[in-house]
C-alpha cells in the first residue's frame, strides 16, 4: 500500500496488519512482541469518544492473530483500547478519517464486531444498507451469460453446497440443454456420497449429471504420497485428467464447452489467490491444470465473491433442499486429507503439558502457514471443563506447535504408543470411511449434527502392536470456515461413540481435537 492512499481524505480501516501498516506508514513503530495473541482476548476501552468504537461496550470479547503489534501511534492518533497482551488495542485520527484494530471485527468470535465495521462502513463512510445475496441471483444468471457466451458449461459435481448452487444457477441462466455434470467417485468420499448425489441431481432433471467410477485412478498414484500439499496436487491433476478424458469421450474439445466450478471466495483467499494472501491450503480447484483453464478463459465461477453462509443463503432463495444446504462441507480432497501419514516408525516424546505426537498437521498463525507437530495435553474432554481455552494458551506459549488434542480412550497407555510408517492405502481409507459413517449416524440421530458446522473424522497413524491408528474427532462451529471455534460434545454422545469406534480392532485410540482455528485450521492437512 502506498502512504499516498492515506492522505487522499478517503477513510481507511485497517485491520490487524492493516493498523500496523498504518502506523507504520505514518511514523509510528511496529515492534514484534513477546508472546503472540491467538485466539479469544478481553477489549478494555479508554475513555473519551470514538468514532470507530462507538457503541460498543467496554470489557467486550474480541478475536486476535498476531504476534508484531503497534508499539507507538503516529502523531494525530489517539489509542482507543487495550487488552492484557496489546497495548495499541484500536486506534483513530478522526480528522485524518484514518482507523485501525489490531484484532478481527470480521469474525464472530468478536462479540461486537459487526457493530465495529457498522460504524465504519455507515456512520464514517456513509454507505446504505441494501445488501442481500438472495437478491442477486438474477444479476449472477447474467454474468453466467455473459461469460459463458455461446457456449455450454460442464460441472463436476461434487454433492456439496458449493458445487450445487453453482450448477442450479447455470442451468437457470442457460437452460437444462447447455449444462451438464459429472460426478467422479475418487474412491475418497464418504459413506453413501454417490447415492445422494445420484438423488440430488434426479430432483434438478433427469439425465443432467452422470456419475464416472475412479477409485483406483485416485488411489494409485497417492499410494507413496504423505504432503498434504502433495496430496492437493495429485488429486487435482488426476481431477483435471479424468476430466479430460470425460470431456474427449464426450467430444466436448471443440471450444463450445467451458468448464464451471462451485469454488467459493475463501477458497480464493487461503490458496493465495489474492494479491496478498499467504498460502494456508491449496484449494483442489487451484491447481495448475485449471489454472490453464482459468488463464485462457474457459472458467465460470459464479461464486467466487461469496463465503460460505451467503451461498446457503442463494441456495434457499432457489428452493434446492434442506438437506442438501444444511451438509456440512466436504473437502473435494475427501477423506485422503484426514487420513494422516508418517514416513517411518517414531516414538512420542513426554513434554511438561503432555506428550508431543510426531504427526504433523497444518495450522494458520498471524497470516501465515504452519506445519507441526501434535500435542496430546493429559486432561479428559468433559462438556463442562474450559479445556478449549486451556488448549489455547498451551499452543501459544509452546513453541513449534499449532495443535492439542486429548484422550478420550486408548487401548494402551501413551507411553507405550508410537507413529507408525504408514501411506494412503485402501484399507485405512476403508478403516477412516467406517469410523466417519459411526461418527456421522451418531450425530445426526442425537441431533449433534445440527449444532455444529462441520464434523472431521481424522485417522493418524497412532497406536501400539497390532492397532496402529487413532481416530480424531474435530467437531466445529464457524460462520464461514475462515474461524472455527473446536465445540465441546455431550458427555454421553462422546462416550457412546467412542466405544463404538474402539470395538473396531484396528483402531488403538480416540482423541479430541482441542483447537480454535486460529492457530489450527479445521482439516488437519
Ligand atoms: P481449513 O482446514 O483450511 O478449512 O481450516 C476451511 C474450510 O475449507 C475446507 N477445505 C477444503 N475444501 N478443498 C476444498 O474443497 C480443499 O483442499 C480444502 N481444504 C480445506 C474445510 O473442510 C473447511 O470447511
Amino acid at each position: 500500500m502506498r502512504r499516498s492512499l492515506l492522505t487522499t481524505g478517503t477513510p481507511v480501516l485497517g485491520i490487524c496488519y492493516g493498523q500496523q501498516l498504518i502506523a507504520q506508514l505514518l511514523g509510528g513503530t511496529v515492534r514484534k512482541g513477546d508472546k503472540g495473541e491467538f485466539g479469544l482476548a478481553i477489549l478494555d476501552l479508554r475513555d473519551g469518544q470514538s468514532q470507530i468504537l462507538d457503541g460498543v461496550r467496554d470489557h467486550q470479547q474480541i478475536w486476535m492473530s498476531h504476534r508484531d503489534a503497534v508499539a507507538a501511534p503516529p502523531t494525530g492518533f489517539r489509542v482507543l483500547a487495550t487488552t492484557s497482551t496489546c497495548e495499541i488495542a484500536a486506534i483513530e485520527d478522526p480528522t485524518r478519517r484514518l482507523y485501525g484494530v489490531q484484532f478481527h471485527p470480521e469474525v464472530v468470535h468478536t462479540t461486537q464486531g459487526t457493530r465495529i465495521l457498522e460504524n465504519f462502513v455507515f456512520q464514517i463512510c456513509g454507505c446504505r444498507k441494501d445488501w442481500d445475496p438472495g437478491r442477486r441471483i438474477a444479476l449472477l444468471e447474467d454474468q453466467i451469460r455473459q461469460c459463458v457466451g455461446e457456449r455450454n458449461v460442464f460441472f463436476f459435481v461434487s454433492g456439496g453446497v458449493d458445487s450445487t448452487v453453482a450448477f442450479t444457477l447455470c442451468l437457470r441462466a442457460l437452460g437444462a440443454s447447455r449444462v451438464r455434470g459429472v460426478y467422479v467417485d475418487t474412491g475418497l468420499m464418504r459413506e453413501g456420497e454417490t447415492e445422494f448425489v445420484e438423488r440430488t441431481f434426479r430432483g434438478l432433471g433427469a439425465g443432467v449429471v452422470d456419475i464416472a467410477r475412479c477409485e483406483k485412478e485416485f488411489l494409485a498414484p497417492l499410494a507413496l504420497v504423505r504432503d498434504p500439499e502433495l496430496k492437493r496436487h495429485v488429486i487435482g491433476e488426476q481431477f483435471v485428467r479424468v476430466q479430460e478424458r470425460i470431456i474427449e469421450a464426450r467430444g466436448l474439445l471443440d471450444g463450445h464447452w467451458i468448464l464451471g466450478q462451485g469454488t467459493i471466495y475463501p477458497d480464493t483467499i487461503e490458496s493465495g489467490g489474492t494479491a496478498n494472501a499467504a498460502t494456508i491450503k491449496t484449494h483442489h480447484n487451484r491447481v495448475p491444470g485449471i489454472q490453464k483453464l482459468m488463464e485462457s478463459g474457459r472458467i465460470v465461477e459464479p461464486l467466487a465473491d461469496f463465503y460460505k453462509d451467503e451461498v446457503r443463503a442463494i441456495g434457499r432463495k432457489l428452493d434446492l433442499p434442506a438437506e442438501l444446504l444444511d451438509r456440512h462441507p466436504f473437502p473435494g480432497p475427501g477423506l485422503a486429507i484426514r487420513c494422516l501419514c508418517a514416513e517411518s516408525d517414531q516414538p512420542l516424546t513426554r513434554v511438561p503439558e503432555g506428550w508431543l505426537i510426531p504427526v504433523r498437521s497444518v495450522g494458520v498463525q498471524g497470516d501465515a502457514r504452519s506445519y507441526s507437530p501434535v500435542l496430546a495435553i493429559e486432561a479428559f474432554p468433559s462438556q463442562s471443563s474450559k479445556l478449549q481455552d486451556e488448549a489455547t494458551e498451551v499452543i501459544n506459549r509452546t513453541a513449534g506447535v499449532n495443535r492439542a488434542i486429548t484422550r478420550v480412550a486408548v487401548r494402551e497407555p501413551l507411553e507405550r504408543q508410537r507413529v507408525f510408517a504408514s501411506s494412503l492405502t485402501h484399507g485405512r481409507i476403508d478403516l477412516l470411511r467406517r469410523a466417519d459413517a459411526i461418527v456421522r449416524e451418531m450425530c445426526h440421530e442425537t441431533g449433534f449434527d445440527s449444532e455444529v458446522w462441520q464434523f472431521p473424522v481424522i485417522l493418524i497413524p497412532l497406536g501400539a502392536a497390532e492397532s496402529r491408528d487413532s481416530v480424531v474427532l474435530r467437531p466445529i462451529r464457524s460462520v464461514d470456515g475462515m474461524t472455527a471455534d473446536s465445540v465441546a460434545m455431550p458427555d454421553d454422545l462422546l462416550h457412546a461413540l467412542s466405544a463404538r469406534l474402539m470395538a473396531i480392532d484396528e483402531i488403538a485410540g480416540v482423541y479430541y481435537d482441542l483447537t480454535h482455528k486460529p492457530p489450527g485450521t479445521i482439516e488437519w492437512e
